[in-house]
């Protein structure tokens, strides 16, 4: 029997995404950010996201069965983001894909955004083995997790108790200068940078911290340093080194990263580390990632940059793998819950 073809809708943050796959083959993966509109508030604005996501959810979805070349009658099932995400923009698309669900009568399904982000890396790689660990690292989320089977949920290790990684790269971005969203100036800037030119903390690493947090990540207090050290050179009269202080930012961030979910790998006996969400498009996280796991015989998977950040086809991506996996529907009445947890 042929594999499902299954679209997906993705609107729990500022990208209205709408992706379809056969199985783990990428057909189309349209997208309409409002990203622009946000940019002048160095934030994500809700109410904006929503009406944005309002405006582009028919002519995305237009999109993606054009750039598939089907009909939504040929579809077997819709996938949606039903959180966790911003609740106004989460509802644009939970309501858009149950008026599709209802119109064609296809099956529904709600699926975790946070799931979904681990879920795209089968439309580059295949299936998943049957045991990984998950770094997912966006905007709004980090979190390590291990990975069983995507199908009957995944358990978390550890997350960030402040700050999320991506969150620390709009922030410093923002008081160096660089436009919203930060991670991509951030991930220029550093290229011409020495990441050893400033000694920034690392978050939660200390053996104390360890103790109650080994699977933990702090940025707070990372953000905190280099807005320090970069008041005391400006008090002082001196220049910025901003691509120095750009890669040393970087590398603090992604060396937590890395050495947390290495340690997570190693200590459950298992070979594959999943990197997923928006900051997982960092080139310096990728081959950080990719040099200390040799080390270790750990593969490293992450899928291409432009799947990394928000998307729908994250989302037909796991909606394709629980029609595989003959998980049931959702009910038509499915709630969008901001707060949904994995
Ligand atoms: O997954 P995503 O698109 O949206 C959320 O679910 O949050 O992640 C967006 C985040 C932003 O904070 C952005 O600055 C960060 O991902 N990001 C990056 C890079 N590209 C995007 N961070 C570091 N390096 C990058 N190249
Ligand atoms: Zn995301």
């Amino acid at each position: 029997t042929a594999e499902p073809l299954v679209l997906g809708i993705e609107t729990s943050c500022d990208e209205t995404g709408v992706g379809i796959v056969r199985g783990h083959t990428l057909l189309a993966d349209a997208l309409a950010s409002s990203v622009d509109e946000h940019a002048r508030f160095g934030g994500v604005v809700p109410e904006v996201a929503s009406r944005a996501h309002l405006e582009a959810i028919v002519p995305t979805m237009r999109r993606a069965l054009d750039e598939a070349g089907v009909t939504l009658a040929d579809i077997d099932a819709i996938a949606v983001t039903a959180g966790p995400g911003l609740a106004g923009a989460l509802l644009v698309g939970v309501a858009a894909a149950k008026g599709y669900a209802l119109a064609a009568e296809k099956p529904i399904y709600g699926v975790n955004h946070l799931a979904a982000h681990v879920a795209v890396d089968t439309l580059e790689h295949g299936p998943l083995p049957e045991r990984s660990i998950a770094l997912l690292v966006s905007g709004g989320h980090s979190s390590l997790l291990e990975v069983d089977d995507l199908a009957n949920g995944v358990t978390p290790l550890g997350a960030t108790i402040d700050d999320a990684a991506g969150e620390a790269f709009d922030k410093v971005a923002r008081l160096l200068g660089m436009p919203f969203p930060g991670g991509p100036p951030i991930d220029r800037a550093a290229r011409d940078g020495d990441r050893d030119a400033i000694a920034f903390p690392r978050g939660l690493t200390a053996p104390k911290d360890l103790e109650r947090h080994r699977y933990d990540f702090s940025f707070s207090g990372l953000k905190t340093a280099v807005a320090r050290w970069v008041e005391a050179r400006e008090r002082a009269g001196e220049p910025v080194p901003v691509a120095d202080v750009a890669a040393a930012f970087q590398e603090a961030v992604c060396d937590v990263l890395t050495a947390k979910a290495i340690d997570a790998c190693r200590e459950r006996g298992i070979e594959t580390l999943v990197i997923g969400g928006g900051v997982a498009a960092n080139s310096r996280l990728r081959a950080l990632a990719e040099e200390r796991c040799a080390k270790y015989g750990i593969v490293v998977r992450a899928p291409r940059p432009k799947l990394c950040t928000d998307n729908g086809a994250m989302v037909a991506a796991l909606g394709a793998h629980l029609v595989a996996s003959g998980v049931a529907p959702s009910r038509l009445d499915l709630p969008a819950d901001s707060a949904m947890p994995l």
